[in-house]
């Protein structure tokens, strides 16, 4: 019987979803590019990112182990079409099984490209076996060329070994390699051109990304952040700069060619510039919740079902519904924005 009360379906109505197994959501974006943080702990205490204790860690039986990893990156790469997976942290060369996890998705069927978003400190010491393990390319993260200031804005004095790392990785060929810089006045804020120049000359491709409300310190302050705009003002009174052409896609950078090029410089506007209406991104974090989002503010626990033995379909419809609750966008820039309840080092960048 219709009693005229109008239904409010919950948004995350999946009648009105494609019948098709890929992440799709109700904007029309198709997810297929697969980030999972391993470990939430990492052995640098960035000022931006976590207080000088440490943040309390998961437990290890909090974690997801080697198999489950590896059953739920095949699941998403082989059932939901991702093709693209990122390893990120915390600081995933900490993670022991870390090449066993590379190997086990660089093997899969459908060959998904795959990459790693790391500070760089033991990349010296594991460049070659993550190549030889099939890892595609790294992301290293530098913030400044200063050793003090390094020491100062990571509480650790472990500048060399970056530099280091990022060496071990152009020579295994882990290439290409990409360096990634968050700049904050009053710290490193003046080193836009240095780091270019660096980057320009070891051939590495250098983004510079906008600092997003992550940090658990919640001292994130919209009036300090450095914007792209201004990035791109600093670079410009050293470089010429022109719109590198290629197509960005869901790439968040946008890219320029660095004095005609072939080096190239990216700046990722997260605040000032967001690029949720492209983005294609799901992430996994390292105790088995799904987000659809950075700045999601629910998960979806897939390690209490993966452990009271659910099968892949299962599996498959949990992460379907998730992507297909995926809101518009994170809403940074705007008033009555909410920080999610766990930081970034918990997340996975
Ligand atoms: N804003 C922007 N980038 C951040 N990163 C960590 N925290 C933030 C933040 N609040 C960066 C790191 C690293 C990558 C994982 O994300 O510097 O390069
Ligand atoms: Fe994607 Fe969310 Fe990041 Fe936007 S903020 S790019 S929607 S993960």
């Amino acid at each position: 019987m219709d009693l005229g009360i109008p239904v409010v379906r919950p948004t995350t109505d999946m009648s009105t979803r494609p019948d098709t197994p890929h992440l799709v959501d109700r904007f029309g974006r198709i997810a297929r590019d697969l980030r999972v943080s391993l470990i939430d702990k990492c052995n640098l205490r960035c000022t931006y990112c976590m207080p000088a204790e440490g943040l309390p860690w998961l437990k290890r039986s909090e974690l997801l182990d080697t198999g489950e990893m590896i059953r739920l990156i095949r699941i998403a790469v082989e059932e939901l079409g991702v093709t693209n997976v990122r390893f990120t942290g915390g600081e995933p060369l900490l993670r022991q099984d870390l090449v066993d996890i590379i190997s086990a998705t660089s093997e899969l069927p459908s060959k998904p490209k795959t990459s790693l978003t790391t500070n760089g400190i033991n990349l010296g010491r594991y460049a070659d076996a993550l190549k030889r393990g099939g890892l595609n390319r790294v992301n290293v993260s530098l913030d400044t060329l200063d050793r003090d200031t390094f020491r100062e804005l990571t509480r650790r004095d472990r500048f060399s070994d970056v530099l280091e790392g990022l060496e071990a990785a152009k020579a295994a060929g882990l290439e290409p390699v990409k360096v990634n810089t968050v700049l904050m006045r009053g710290l490193n804020g003046h080193e836009a051109c240095d780091l270019l120049r660096y980057c320009v000359e070891h051939d590495y491709q250098l983004r510079f990304i906008e600092q997003m409300p992550l940090d658990p310190q919640h001292g994130w302050d919209r009036g300090q952040m450095i914007t792209a705009e201004e990035i791109l003002e600093m670079l410009g009174a050293e470089f010429d700069l022109t719109p590198h052409t290629a197509e960005r896609g869901s790439a968040p950078a946008e890219r320029w060619l660095v004095d005609g090029g072939p080096a190239t410089v990216g700046v990722i506007g997260s605040v000032t510039r967001p690029f949720c209406a492209t983005c294609d991104r799901t992430r996994l974090t390292a105790d088995g919740q799904l987000r659809s989002c950075l700045f999601s503010t629910t998960e979806t626990d897939l390690r209490g079902p993966m452990r009271a033995g659910a099968g892949d379909e299962e599996i498959m419809r949990l992460w379907q519904e998730t992507m297909w609750a995926k809101k518009a966008g994170h809403g940074m820039d705007t008033e009555g924005f909410a920080q999610p309840s766990r930081p970034m080092s918990a997340i996975g960048g």
